[in-house]
């Protein structure tokens, strides 16, 4: 299996994080987004011990929370005392509403509004991360207004390109996000930045990408970002407090992928940290980490129940469930690759090759292609897709009407409670005028 925590019953049902998910189908109805509340304890666990075991206690790993957010995370993140990155008023709003203490957030987003700025001013967001220079100025202003000093860092790119997909590529010198080194931009942000009487600098932000197995990618970024401080201690005589190198690392999806191990991960990136301020001669600067997909991805599972089975001999199959591209839009984006099992025939052959796809009026609608299923698979059946606790709920629309599943919580081998609620057919004209 994939992840430790699906394994198979005897009588041929998959469990995930120990419970039956025919059962749990069957009692929160389908579609159902499954979190395993355990996993995600571990995961920051894992992150938390290997950060304190390699940097020190400064080193606190910040839960980015595009990944996955609603009120109930927030709370875990607070018990387990992650920090947290935000990118808008809503995952703020979001935290706050979880009792979230906000000055352990860092405020990304490459063009937050002057709302925006307000709204996490007002809920005393800790750190604002300046993606560029306007932004600085904006923050100044606010801060000014407000007779503050707030702490800042600047997002800079590293110009890493770290060889996944160009959708989550994001550290080249070419994107959106950051304020280019290779371009002398950073150095001028930093100048100007420096100036600014309301802001205190605390240093500086790099994310290359997402779904990254090669550690080498986060210790050249880690180099990169480490000779840039080098730099500006010579040049201006600061040097920087922190140094956050952003999330990014991998899960694993499918059984090719390779298995992640955090521990092994930070404790490469503290050696060529370290190796590299000793090359530089500057003190080790307080090091974050900003994982998303690789706390939560392997705690979330999503239910379907199969309803149409379409054979086209000669061409191809398609088992239809009961959500789709609304609800899990990976495929379509981004052709992800996920594990899928018919969950209560787990002890069937599986000699039926089908795409499981969605019900939307749309030919892109597709969980998965080529999924080996067991002949007998129809109607009723329970479809189980895994890996799926980042990027999904988070993405999830409402594309042809459908309702944003509910999130239900597991724990303890056999414990479940509701986090999120379903929508209803209500919320649909909820805001209709
Ligand atoms: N920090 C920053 C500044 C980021 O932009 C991101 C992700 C992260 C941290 C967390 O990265 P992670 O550890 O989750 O890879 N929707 C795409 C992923 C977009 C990621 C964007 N930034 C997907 O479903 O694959």
């Amino acid at each position: 299996m994939i992840c430790d925590n699906i394994t198979v019953s005897k009588d041929g049902h998959l469990l995930f994080a120990g419970q039956d998910t025919v059962e749990l189908a069957e009692k929160y109805g389908t579609p159902v987004y499954l979190m395993d509340e355990d996993k995600i304890r571990e995961k920051c666990r894992a992150y938390k011990a290997a950060f304190s075991k390699y940097f020190d206690e400064r080193a606190i790993p910040l839960y980015a929370s595009k990944a996955n957010s609603f009120k109930r995370l927030y709370e875990i993140m607070a018990e387990e005392g992650m920090g947290i990155d935000v990118v808008s008023s809503g995952e703020i709003y979001t935290a706050v509403k979880a009792g979230f203490d906000l000055s352990k957030a860092y405020f990304h987003s490459n063009n937050k509004t002057d709302s925006d700025i307000a709204f996490g001013m007002d809920h005393g967001v800790g750190y604002f991360v300046a993606d560029n220079v306007e932004e600085v100025k904006a923050v100044e202003k606010e801060a000014a207004r407000r007779g503050i000093r707030q702490k800042m860092l600047l997002r800079l790119s590293p110009g890493i390109d770290p060889h996944t997909f160009e959708a989550v590529a994001t550290g080249r010198v070419d994107s959106k996000f950051g304020t280019a080194i290779e371009t002398g931009q950073a150095e001028e942000i930093v100048e100007f930045t420096l100036e600014q009487p309301h802001i205190i600098l605390k240093g500086f932000h790099c994310h290359v990408g997402s779904q990254i197995f090669d550690e080498d990618v986060f210790s050249r970024a880690a180099d990169i970002m480490l000779e840039f401080i080098a730099f500006c201690k010579a040049r201006f005589g600061y040097m920087a407090d922190e140094l956050d190198l952003g999330g990014g690392f991998g899960v694993r999806y499918v059984e090719s992928d390779p298995e992640p191990d955090i521990d092994m991960m930070v404790g490469k990136l503290a050696a060529a940290v370290r190796s590299a301020c000793a090359r530089l001669d500057i003190e080790v600067p307080e090091i974050h980490m900003e994982p998303g997909r690789s706390i939560v991805a392997d705690a979330g599972m999503v239910l379907y129940t199969a309803g149409t089975v379409k054979k086209i001999p000669g061409y191809k199959n398609y088992v239809s469930i009961d959500g789709g591209m609304p609800d899990s839009p990976r495929y379509a984006l981004y052709g992800s690759s996920y594990t899928c099992y018919a969950a209560n025939k787990m002890n069937e052959p599986c000699t039926l090759k089908a795409s499981i796809v969605g019900r939307c009026c749309e030919s892109g609608d597709i969980i998965q292609e080529d999924v080996m299923l067991p002949k007998s698979v129809g109607r009723y059946d329970t479809i189980a897709v895994c890996t799926t606790g980042a990027y999904h709920y988070a993405m999830a629309s409402r594309y042809n009407k459908l309702p944003i599943p509910a999130t239900v919580m597991l724990r303890g081998g056999d414990e479940s409670y509701v986090a999120v609620k379903g929508e209803t057919l209500e919320d649909f004209v909820r805001n209709d005028v």
